[in-house]
């Protein structure tokens, strides 16, 4: 028989939401009847919106001509989509970023995974602690963790533990290689001020050490004072790569497009010494591995930027924030201590008197027929804590709330 990775043995049986699915679809199979709302997974419920509808059909209607016909596109996009992001989501937040410094991609979750490709394969990596599961086990994956123990923390991984003592905004204190950092944060809801971010700015260029920033959620920011790239912030370019997505965003969970930008002044260094471009790595290995994001995806991408694109995506965002300040407040009126869910769809809610995250997701699942995502699921902080997501339609929020009231009011 072929060898395998032997890293894959480390990892937790399953990903944390195919394994949600999983006891979720078991309960269902008993209580066929329960009307199941589901606030697990940060899956967009609205439509996509019609100015990327009517790209997207546009485009559709250029490829069945020969005239109009692509085949390959740029690997890095599409100059008209990168044009759009350069001007909409950067320079007009004064901040300067060339095209060649833009890769556009079919995804946040494949970027975030395929980045620690270009680390050495004994670099140190930190995540704060509760995560985005795949920052850890694209990690895993790639050997650079020992087992985990039994919190489920691997070796070689820096934990840096976000608390309410610390209000979930751990400071850069271990020595680390790579940093991976989320705002606004998936999955505690809390958002980073630049004064936050200059810290870890400081650090990073202090320590030679290279910060993967996760913007994907930065539409929900909605004090405009808050950064919303990391490069807002002085020194971040020689220190920080940064994703952005159209997932929740646009609605394109199931379309699939995102960003990264490797700034060029971004060096790291090679075991003999020699200074290297990320800029150059990331260029060479999107090349080789990636032929673009589709023509028509990124026709509807680019419809983001537009006057009624951007109405009408912003309009769903607010739609969602709308869910998430109900929600906040539904259960704040039923008890529960809650976080985030002011610049991120997601509410981050502590469970009473000690219930663990996964007793508490049973519990909502059997007595509300509500569908969570346990705190534990993200990471050894996150037990005592439970993550609900503020995709949904109005009824159904309004619905989650009153079931919840009802049950722990
Ligand atoms: C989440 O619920 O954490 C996200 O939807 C997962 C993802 O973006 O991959």
């Amino acid at each position: 028989m072929p060898r395998v990775n032997d890293h894959f043995a480390k990892l937790k049986a399953g990903y944390l939401f195919p394994e949600i699915g999983r006891r979720v679809r078991g309960f269902q199979a008993d209580n066929s009847d329960a009307p199941i709302i589901k606030l697990g997974i940060g899956d967009v419920t609205e439509p996509l919106a019609p100015a990327i509808t009517s790209a997207m059909k546009a485009a559709v209607d250029e490829m069945g001509e020969r005239a109009t016909f692509h085949g390959y596109g740029p690997e890095r996009g599409y100059g008209f989509l990168i044009d759009a992001i350069r001007q909409h989501d950067y320079a007009s937040r004064g901040v300067d970023i060339a095209d060649d410094e833009i890769f556009v991609s079919d995804g946040s979750k494949c970027d975030s995974g395929n980045v620690q490709e270009l680390f050495a394969a004994d670099a140190t990596i930190a995540v704060t602690d509760p995560v985005y599961p795949v920052y850890v086990d694209s990690n895993v994956m790639a050997g650079r963790t020992g087992a985990a123990d039994e919190n489920g923390r691997y070796t070689g991984i820096v934990y840096l533990p976000a608390t309410e003592e610390n209000k979930f905004a751990p400071a850069p204190s271990d020595k680390a290689d790579v940093v991976y950092l989320c705002s606004p944060n998936n999955p505690t809801g809390t958002v980073a001020t630049a004064d936050y971010l200059e810290t870890w700015v400081d650090w990073a260029n202090a320590h030679d050490a290279l910060i993967i920033f996760d913007a994907a959620y930065e539409a929900f920011i909605r004090d405009d004072s808050l950064p919303h790239s990391i490069y807002e912030i002085d020194g971040a370019r020689t220190c920080a790569i940064e994703m952005r997505s159209y997932s929740k965003r646009a609605g394109f969970t199931g379309v699939r497009c995102a960003f990264m930008v490797v700034p060029k002044e971004l060096e790291g260094k090679t075991s003999s010494g020699d200074t290297v471009s990320f800029n150059a790595m990331w260029n060479r290995r999107h090349s080789t591995k990636f032929n673009g994001a589709s023509y028509l995806v990124q026709r509807g991408a680019a419809a983001v930027y537009s006057e009624e694109g951007l109405q009408q995506t912003n309009a769903q965002v607010d739609f969602y924030m709308e869910n998430a300040r109900l929600l906040r407040e539904g259960l704040g009126a039923a008890g529960f201590t809650c976080y985030g869910g002011e610049h991120a769809p997601y509410i981050w809610l502590k469970t009473r008197e000690g219930t663990g995250s996964w007793e508490f997701f049973d519990q909502l699942l059997r007595t509300c027929h509500i569908v969570g995502t346990p705190g534990a699921g993200f990471g050894p902080s996150g037990e005592g804590f439970f993550r609900l997501s503020a995709f949904n339609s109005r009824d159904n929020v309004t619905e989650a709330i009153e079931r919840i009231k009802k049950a722990y009011g």
